[in-house]
């Protein structure tokens, strides 16, 4: 079973098959002293250069460490640096692990972009304080690798969801099945609007998962319809100019999102879900929202 799945007719297990995963309890947030959209470097930042309120920018980004602590997170707060404006989205330079003798691991990123490649040694420094195990990758056969910007555990288990084709490759893949001896469904992205694939695949429990399809091709639309009992899909205003998608919801139950999702906030509450909305204007200018300014952690 330990292998990269590309199709849906290659999945030869069940979610039952599958070893269970202790949800996270902790996040890491690297505070937005220094975020700014200072560069263009994927299609959301376009006309947003020097346009960031800082002000506000640092509400937002408070008012989301409040809602984390209200859950009964552990928030770790680390502070940005600068001229890496865009290391307050701390989903992307790694990709943390716990295993199932409980040891934590960490496997850092390789980005894509040369703007933010100096942001990865910040965020290993902080798992090294925290004796986390650090992985790397082999980069002479992976070009590159965005953490949890691609690389989605389905919730409570030990299943890899990895998105590649803008930010991550499909090689690195590869190399985490045995990394961390966990199977990995592969899903290629198709818009570059949603160039990572937490702007378009949520994570909300074991059988829920919230997506935009228009983001996937058939082959991955496929795989999460076998192994989701529940896809709930946001339109594509939501899910392009709200961020809906890049909603989070940590303990498969309360979800964090973007202000004003009210379609897919109302399926999510049909469902069960408890919603709490949250403004995340200003890096949504930069093309983040709720999930990737958090990492989740064990
Ligand atoms: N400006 C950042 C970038 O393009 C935004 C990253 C948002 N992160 C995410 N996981 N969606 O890299």
């Amino acid at each position: 079973m330990k292998k990269v799945y590309t199709s849906a007719d290659q999945i030869d297990f069940t979610l039952n098959d599958i070893p269970s995963m202790p949800a996270p309890k902790q996040v890491l947030m690297v505070n937005p002293t220094y975020f700014d959209v200072e560069y263009v470097i994927n299609p959301h930042m376009k006309d947003h250069i020097g346009n960031v309120d800082k002000m506000q920018a640092l509400n937002e980004w408070e008012h989301l460490v409040d809602g984390y602590e209200e859950l009964g997170f552990k928030v770790h707060q680390l502070d940005g640096v600068e001229g890496l404006p865009d290391m307050v989205f701390c989903a992307n330079q790694s990709l943390p692990f716990i295993d199932e003798k409980g040891n934590r691991k960490a496997l850092m990123s390789i980005m894509h972009s040369q703007e933010r490649k100096d942001e990865v040694p910040y965020i290993e420094k902080w798992y090294k304080e925290q004796d986390y195990e650090i992985e790397y990758l082999d980069d002479s056969e992976v070009d590159d690798f965005e953490g949890m910007g691609d690389a989605l555990w389905h919730f409570k288990k030990r299943l890899l969801w990895g998105g590649y084709g803008f930010r991550s490759s499909l090689k690195a893949y590869n190399q985490i099945v045995d990394k961390f001896d966990t199977p990995v469904i592969a899903l290629e992205l198709s818009d570059d609007k949603f160039y990572h694939m937490d702007t378009c695949m949520a994570m909300l429990n074991e059988k829920s998962v919230l997506i935009y399809p228009d983001a996937f091709k058939k082959d991955g639309l496929e795989m999460i319809h076998k192994l989701f009992d529940n896809v709930i899909e946001a339109t594509q205003y939501e899910a392009e100019k709200l961020f809906a998608v890049n909603a989070t919801c940590p303990d498969g139950k309360n979800v964090l999102i973007q202000q004003g999702c009210t379609d897919v906030n109302q399926k999510l509450r049909d469902e069960g879900f408890s919603v709490h909305e949250y403004s995340t204007f200003e890096f949504i200018k930069s093309g983040g929202s709720v999930f990737c300014m958090k990492m989740l952690l064990w």
